[in-house]
């Protein structure tokens, strides 16, 4: 298991689903960086390992947001905004990527991990402490 992961699951083990999900997304964004790391980094693999990062995380967010759904979270739409963002940001990488652009190289890798790190560090934990304290029995 790798740091970002282990750091994840270890904060979420009340959160079982959400929280293998975090490591899947993270162990793709480990990939991702180094890819991005190699001489010679090949744009279009790097394309394609992003757009499975945004499929990954679009069904990740939909899993998120049916569970604030059922549970009426009372920042679910900002939080849905949040991931909507997520999302074009790496549309937005991907046409980079295709393009051949190369100073993707120096942040892109960062960049993934700082979208991701603090998306789960800041609103989903928010959530998770919001469900905690709603409890079993609700309100
Ligand atoms: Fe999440
Ligand atoms: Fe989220």
């Amino acid at each position: 298991m790798t740091h970002l992961a282990a750091a994840s699951s270890l904060r979420e083990a009340s959160y079982p689903d959400i929280a293998s999900e975090h490591a899947r997304l993270a162990s793709l964004i480990e990939i991702i960086e180094t890819k991005l790391r190699e001489d010679n980094a090949n744009y279009l693999i790097v394309a394609d390992h992003i757009r499975e990062l945004m499929q990954l995380a679009r069904e990740h967010f939909e899993h998120e947001e049916v569970i604030m759904e059922r549970e009426q979270y009372s920042q679910k739409d900002y939080h849905i905004q949040n991931h909507q963002h997520l999302l074009r940001s790496l549309a937005d990488y991907v046409a980079l990527c295709e393009k051949g652009v190369l100073n993707i190289e120096a942040d892109a890798g960062k960049n993934i991990r700082g979208w991701f790190s603090f998306h789960t560090r800041t609103v989903d934990e928010e959530f998770r402490e919001w469900l905690a304290n709603k409890g079993p029995h609700g309100h």
